[in-house]
């Protein structure tokens, strides 16, 4: 007892010395204690778990499927390149785990490959379809699928700034033609498919499971400015925003966005305006897929709203530019390797 009251004192006397510092500990304890009570995995154990992840042919969907799948989660893949999907469901079933509950016919219900366009409806609903056949319904839905765009936008247009000026001086209407098709893919590929799997799945989710869950993989591109990435940043930019307001629409779902900086893989190869790739080479300098891979399934879990990554260089990024948009522009200037001519 006189040690508690012992305790108790020095708490009370540390208080009074140091207010800010026992707020910010009590703080991280609080939210500590509230990441734990909120742990999904408590209402919905991960071998019950019907996780559906749309773009996961390669690059960071992939990572995500291969661990849910070594996790014990049914899994379901969609993509475009069917053979590719093939892939990573061999991949997937090499990685379920090996207990004796988990019989060979039920492996295979286990995990589904379903190719489709994520911005075709009718694709989606198929997809839809499939799960309630063999699920019943689905608990996590990942949006993973998206384009790049790396050229600045009157180069699109066919306009080359010379010394100040424009070559030629005026736009022709192909040029304002390739740009709207460039734009309208960019749109499609980053705002139209998470609007279709958003129309298809949110009532989906509502109706078939107990604890339902959508993650949306952004960028960091959809909150801090970037040359020769207009197209990108604008049409990622809708998306988040598209999402972050469903999210207040529908509060019995638990709404995630992860917004990472550079990720290694090919993911530039998907650009709709074909240009270079002018950033330091993102497979040397960007972040692990599975480490991205990790912390989505880690937000989904806890219920976690929004996460940069890496978390210190978003947040520089996000904030910095409102206190001092020069230099982040400056900054993002460098990074891509341009220059205003
Ligand atoms: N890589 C980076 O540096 C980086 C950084 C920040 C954020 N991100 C975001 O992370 C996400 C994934 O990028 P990643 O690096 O994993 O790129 P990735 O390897 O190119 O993967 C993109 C995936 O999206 C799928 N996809 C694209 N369009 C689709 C469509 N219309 N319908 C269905 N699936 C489609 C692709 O499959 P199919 O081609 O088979 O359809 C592929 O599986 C993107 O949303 C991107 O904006 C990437």
């Amino acid at each position: 007892m006189d040690s508690l009251s012992a305790a108790l004192s020095s708490v009370k006397g540390s208080a009074a010395r140091y207010p800010l510092l026992v707020t910010l500990m009590a703080l991280f304890v609080t939210k500590r204690l509230w990441r734990l009570k909120l742990r999904r995995s408590r209402t919905l154990p991960r071998g019950q778990e019907r996780v559906l992840v749309v773009g996961a042919s390669s690059g960071i969907g992939r990572a995500i499927a291969h661990e849910y799948a070594a996790a014990g989660a049914l899994v379901c893949i969609v993509g475009r390149r069917e053979n590719e999907l093939k892939v990573v469901a061999e991949e997937c079933a090499n990685r379920l785990p090996k207990a004796a509950a988990v019989g060979s016919s039920d492996r295979r219900d286990r995990l589904l490959a379903l190719p489709g366009d994520f911005c075709k409806a009718e694709d989606m609903l198929a997809v839809r379809d499939s799960l309630e056949e063999k699920w019943g319904g689905v608990d996590t839905l990942i949006i993973c699928a998206g384009v790049s765009a790396l050229r600045p936008l009157l180069e699109v247009a066919g306009l080359e700034k010379v010394g100040g000026v424009f070559v030629p001086p005026k736009v022709d209407a192909s040029g304002v033609q390739r740009t709207v098709a460039a734009a309208n893919a960019a749109m499609q590929g980053n705002y139209i498919g998470p609007l279709v799997c958003a129309v298809t799945f949110i009532p989906f989710l509502s109706a078939t499971s107990r604890a339902p869950a959508i993650l949306l993989v952004s960028s960091l591109a959809a909150v801090v400015p970037a040359p020769t990435r207009s197209l990108y940043t604008s049409s990622k930019a809708s998306s988040l925003l598209l999402y972050q307001s469903l999210a207040i629409e529908h509060p019995s779902i638990a709404f995630s966005y992860i917004i990472p900086a550079t990720v290694e893989g090919d993911f530039r190869a998907s650009a709709v305006d074909g240009g270079l790739v002018r950033e330091a080479d993102p497979n040397r300098h960007g972040l692990k897929r599975t480490v991205v891979a990790k912390r989505c399934i880690d937000m989904i879990d806890h219920g976690e709203k929004a996460a940069f990554m890496p978390a210190w260089y978003g947040r520089v990024g996000h904030f910095g530019y409102w206190l001092a948009p020069s230099i982040i522009e400056w900054l993002a200037g460098r990074k891509y390797n341009f220059a205003a001519k």
